[in-house]
C-alpha cells in the first residue's frame, strides 16, 4: 500500500465515509416502534393515529374565545390561533385556576427564552400517584440512538483543512452516535485502535484511511456500556397513554392543561401521552431541543408513520415528581444569551451536561409537584399557527449528584398544518 496510484482516488472522496449515517431505523415496523420509543425524545407518535381527540370545536367552558362564532355567522373564517401565555416580565405572578378548590400560580422565570413555573402543580399525593403508574407500568433505560456495527460514519472536517481535530472527532461521535466523550476518551480510543499513529492529535486524510468504521462503532459500543454516563441520556423510563387508562388523575392532568395553555382541545387531546422518567446517581440528560427547527421540509412525526419526519412539539410541560437531594436542576444552556450560534454552541462543550452544568446561562431547581413549561416554536405572526423553533429553549437535565429524580414530560405536538391538527 501507500503507493503514489491510490492518491487520486482518495483525493475524489476525501473525508466522507459514506453517508449512510447511523441507522435507527433499519428494521419492520413493529420493533421499529418499540424501539422509537425508547428513543427518548427523539421520535415519537408516529404510531399514535388516536382519533379519540376529535372533538369538535369546543371552546366554550375555558373562557377560551378565538372566535367570534355569533357575530361572523358568514364569513366563518375567522381561524383559530395557537394561544402563548403572556410572561409579562421576569418574577410576574398570575393567579389561574386548574382545578376546582385549589389556586394555583403560575411564575414567570425567564422572557428568553419564555419559561414559566407553577408551584404544586400537582401536590404530594399526585406525584407519588404518577411515580407508582410508572413503577407499576416498569422503566426501561432510555436509548437515544442505537449503535450498530454496520454504520457508517460521516466525519465533520468543519474547517475543511482535511484533517480531524480532537474537537471535529468530537463533534463527529456526537453527531454519529449521540454519545459524548472528552479529549482523553478519543486519545485512548486512538491509541487502542491505532488510529494516529503519529499521536499529533489529528487524524490527517492518510491516517482516516485506516479508520474502519465497524471498528470504531464497536469500540464506542463497549466503551459506553461499561460507561453509561457518556450516553446523551442516562435514565430509565416509560410512556403513559391517557387514552388507554381510566387513571381519574391522568384525565384531570387533560383538564389542567387545557385550562392552564389555553389551547384548542384537540392538540390537547391528540398525541396526548407522557413520559414518566428516572435518573439514577450520574442521571442526567445532555442538551437539546424538544422540537426540530431547521428541517421544514419533512412532516411531523406525529402525522406520518414514514422515518424521514421532524419533531413538532409547540410546548413543553415537565413536572418534577420528588425532591432531589443534589444536582438535577434543568439547564437552559443558552437562555439570555445576544444571539444563537449553533456553531458556538456545539464547539462550547457546554451541550454536554454532564460536565458542563454550570456554563449554562439559567438552572431551574427540582422542586416536588412544580410544573416547568416552556414553548418550543414561536407562533407564526402571519399565520397565527406553528412558527419557527425558539432556539434558546435549548436545554437539558444536569446529572443527579445525590438521591434520584423523577419527572414526567408532555409534549403538545402541532404542525404547519392548521387543519390537520384540528380535525
Ligand atoms: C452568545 O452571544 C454572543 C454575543 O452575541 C455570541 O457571540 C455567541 O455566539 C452566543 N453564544 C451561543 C452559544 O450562541
Ligand atoms: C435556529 O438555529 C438554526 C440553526 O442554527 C437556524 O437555522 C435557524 O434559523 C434558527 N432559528 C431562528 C428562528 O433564528
Amino acid at each position: 500500500m501507500g503507493s503514489a496510484g491510490r492518491a487520486s482516488t482518495v483525493v475524489c472522496s476525501v473525508f466522507l465515509i459514506t453517508a449512510l449515517l447511523l441507522k435507527i431505523h433499519l428494521a419492520a415496523a413493529d420493533d421499529e416502534k418499540v424501539d422509537l420509543k425508547e428513543h427518548a425524545e427523539h421520535f415519537y407518535g408516529s404510531n399514535q393515529d388516536n382519533k379519540d381527540g376529535d372533538c369538535p370545536e369546543s371552546d366554550g367552558e375555558n373562557g377560551i374565545s378565538e372566535e367570534s362564532d355569533t357575530t361572523l355567522e358568514r364569513e366563518k373564517e375567522v381561524p383559530v390561533k395557537l394561544t402563548r401565555l403572556d410572561g409579562v416580565q421576569v418574577g410576574h405572578i398570575q393567579e389561574i385556576n386548574l382545578t376546582p378548590g385549589r389556586s394555583h400560580s403560575l411564575h414567570t422565570v425567564n422572557m428568553k427564552p419564555l419559561i414559566f413555573e407553577i408551584p404544586d402543580f400537582f401536590s404530594n399525593e399526585e406525584c407519588q400517584h404518577i411515580i407508582r403508574l410508572g413503577q407499576e407500568q416498569g422503566l426501561e433505560v432510555s436509548s437515544t440512538h442505537q449503535i450498530t456495527a454496520d454504520n457508517t460514519l460521516r466525519l465533520l472536517d468543519t474547517n475543511g483543512d482535511q484533517r480531524l481535530s480532537l474537537q471535529e472527532m468530537r463533534r463527529t461521535i456526537e453527531d454519529g452516535y449521540d454519545i459524548y466523550l472528552n479529549d482523553d476518551d478519543i486519545r485512548e480510543m486512538y491509541f487502542r485502535l491505532k488510529l494516529d499513529p503519529n499521536q499529533d492529535d489529528f487524524i490527517s486524510r492518510s491516517e482516516s484511511s485506516g479508520l474502519k468504521v465497524r471498528q470504531l462503532a464497536a469500540y464506542i459500543k463497549d466503551l459506553v456500556s461499561k460507561n453509561p454516563i457518556k450516553k446523551s441520556r442516562y435514565s430509565e423510563q416509560t410512556w403513559i397513554y391517557p387514552d388507554r387508562t381510566k387513571d381519574d388523575l391522568v384525565a384531570e392532568f387533560q383538564r389542567r392543561l387545557l385550562k392552564l395553555t389555553r389551547l384548542p382541545e384537540q392538540l390537547i387531546n391528540k398525541y396526548s401521552f407522557f413520559q414518566v422518567v428516572k435518573y439514577g446517581p450520574h442521571g442526567h440528560y445532555n442538551a437539546h431541543l424538544d422540537s426540530a427547527g431547521d428541517t421544514k421540509g419533512l412532516p411531523c412525526c406525529h402525522l406520518v408513520t414514514t422515518k424521514k419526519c421532524r419533531i413538532c412539539r409547540y410546548m413543553t410541560i415537565m413536572v418534577y415528581l420528588n425532591d432531589v437531594e443534589e444536582g438535577g436542576e434543568t439547564a437552559f444552556v443558552v437562555a439570555n444569551n445576544d444571539t444563537f450560534s449553533d456553531q458556538t454552541l456545539r464547539n462550547s462543550g457546554n451541550i454536554n451536561l454532564n460536565n458542563h452544568c454550570r456554563e449554562s446561562k439559567l438552572h431551574v431547581r427540582p422542586q416536588k409537584g412544580k410544573a416547568v413549561i416552556w414553548y418550543n416554536h414561536f407562533i407564526d405572526e402571519e399565520t397565527g399557527w406553528f412558527g419557527d423553533v425558539d432556539n434558546f429553549t435549548w436545554h437539558g437535565g444536569c446529572p443527579v449528584i445525590k438521591g434520584e429524580k423523577w419527572i414526567m414530560n408532555r409534549w403538545i405536538c402541532a404542525s404547519n398544518d392548521r387543519e390537520v391538527d384540528l380535525a
